[in-house]
């Protein structure tokens, strides 16, 4: 079987022509257009980041208004243009580029924040807005944004929310489904529906925005959020941890749930493999531990009083060393150890992807099954002889994530793709996520990599009702088509 699907373009989908553009002309500004076959920027549109998938666009629009988003939908849906809208285009599943010819809709221009209220934390802000300078803009004013990624200096809020990810805080700050409050949304025929200035409780019914987050832009555009910003914390901490056995990183979960309670912010995890590779990728960087460990934990702490969360976080240590729970540890003394310690953990996947390029998989299983899917997927290509040194194609399998979640993103870093590892990792890591009832997309989303395997996490049933909702709002399904609905 093919590890990836192949589509057709759908012939139902017009090409675009000279009338087209003349009345997107019409309607945008020069720097609202980008149009030539052979611009680089063009090429950075239909490209995503892992270098995976490409598509061939030769229109992106570039709107500044939620009414511009209006026009530019329906004209579309008029007349059966397909578009891909597209955030900072930092997306690990394909679900950001075009697969064909699609326009590419993209949210860069609109990145004004509009509002901000110091009492209720309600942070309102233009889809395009970029989660590093939402997070500036919130620091600037004692809060923060409840959310954080590796990826946060060029991701966009709105992508974020289209695609409900899940990032580096969420064990302490939540879910997007219970942080937005409200959303402006273009729908495919141009209908802008909004509830942005909802307040923190709205329980009239259906709760729509819902379906708004995580469906990666295929029932409508997100053009405005409304989110709940969380009080800055006086006190950030972190340590990294070397620990024998995933068995012990779970009890020393539970241990800091315990002792480090309501400051607990991150409890993330990497293997031998990801820290291998991110020493060769950050070389120079020094490694904040003596010894290699079969597993590394990064602990977070944040709260308002700096000499209470030390010494909670300073008497959790030496007990967990004291109980053999911890091999070997490091505090962070300042700011600048703290950034440290967090580059090790947010780098694996830039490291990972340096050697070629990596399969990526992003996993929810239950704790105690959580590294073992890593350990099948590792011995499952070292038996077919592909990992090793070169010319091996497989330089390294590795596991890391949020053990808080119950999260793995699990990265073949490859020096080359090929059919032979494609065809022994799928559908091998799917049935082995639904031997296990977990899901095959804990925070990256479906998008192209895997369309036609959400039955592995989700029932028929389900499956048709969001056929169902797909088709109510987007009839003539121009909305990020081929992806995974
Ligand atoms: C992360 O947790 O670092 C992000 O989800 C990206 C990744 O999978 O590496
Ligand atoms: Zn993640």
């Amino acid at each position: 079987a093919e590890a990836y699907p192949k589509v057709k373009r759908n012939s139902n989908f017009k090409v675009l022509d000279s009338a087209d553009l003349k009345y997107f002309q019409s309607i945008l500004s020069e720097d609202e257009i980008i149009e030539s076959q052979s611009s680089e920027e063009l090429a950075s549109f239909n490209q995503d980041w892992m270098k995976k998938y490409r598509g061939q666009s030769n229109l992106i629009l570039l709107p500044k208004s939620t009414d511009k988003v209006s026009k530019i939908l329906k004209y579309c849906n008029d007349n059966k243009l397909a578009v891909v809208p597209q955030g900072g285009n930092t997306d690990l599943v394909g679900a950001s580029v075009p697969v064909f010819d699609e326009i590419i809709l993209s949210l860069r221009n609109m990145n004004k924040v509009r509002g901000f209220d110091p009492v209720s934390g309600t942070f309102k802000c233009d889809a395009g807005v970029i989660m590093r300078d939402a997070h500036q803009f919130l620091r600037d004013n004692d809060h923060i944004f409840p959310l954080d990624l590796p990826s946060r200096n060029n991701c966009q809020v709105g992508g974020v929310v289209s695609t409900n990810a899940g990032g580096l805080n969420f064990l302490r700050y939540g879910s997007l489904h219970g942080n937005v409050l409200g959303l402006e949304v273009v729908l495919p025929n141009g209908e802008i529906i909004s509830n942005i200035d909802a307040l923190r409780k709205d329980n009239t019914g259906y709760d729509l925005k819902q379906l708004f987050i995580g469906a990666e832009g295929t029932i409508g555009v997100i053009t405005g959020v409304s989110i709940v910003a969380a009080a800055k914390p006086k006190a950030l901490n972190a340590v990294f941890i070397g620990i024998n056995n995933f068995d012990t990183v779970q009890k020393l979960f539970v241990k800091a749930k315990g002792e480090l309670s309501e400051i607990l912010s991150a409890f993330e995890f990497m293997d031998r493999g990801s820290i291998e590779c991110t020493i060769e990728y950050l070389k120079g960087l020094p490694f904040p531990l003596k010894n290699q460990h079969d597993f590394y934990v990064l602990i977070e702490t944040s709260g308002s009083n700096k000499k209470h969360d030390d010494e909670k976080l300073n008497s959790f240590l030496s007990s967990a060393i004291d109980s053999k729970l911890v091999s070997e540890g490091m505090m962070a003394k300042d700011k600048a150890d703290y950034d440290r310690i967090w580059t090790w953990r947010k780098s694996v996947a830039t490291a990972c992807n340096s050697y070629g390029g990596m399969y990526k998989y992003d996993m929810s299983l239950q704790l105690k099954d959580l590294y073992s899917v890593c350990d099948a997927v590792t011995k499952r290509l070292d038996e077919a002889g592909l990992i090793g040194d070169e010319p091996k194609p497989v330089f390294k399998s590795v596991g890391y994530g949020h053990v808080g979640d119950g999260n793995i993103h699990l990265n073949i870093a490859v020096r080359e793709f090929t059919k032979q590892i494609e065809n022994l990792l799928e559908p091998f890591v799917y049935e082995y996520i639904a031997s296990k009832k977990g899901s095959i997309s804990a925070e990256h989303g479906v998008g192209f990599h895997k369309k036609g395997h959400l039955h592995y996490s989700r029932s028929d049933i389900e499956i048709r009702f969001m056929k169902d909702i797909k088709h109510h709002y987007d009839p003539n399904g121009i909305l990020n088509p081929y992806k995974y609905i």
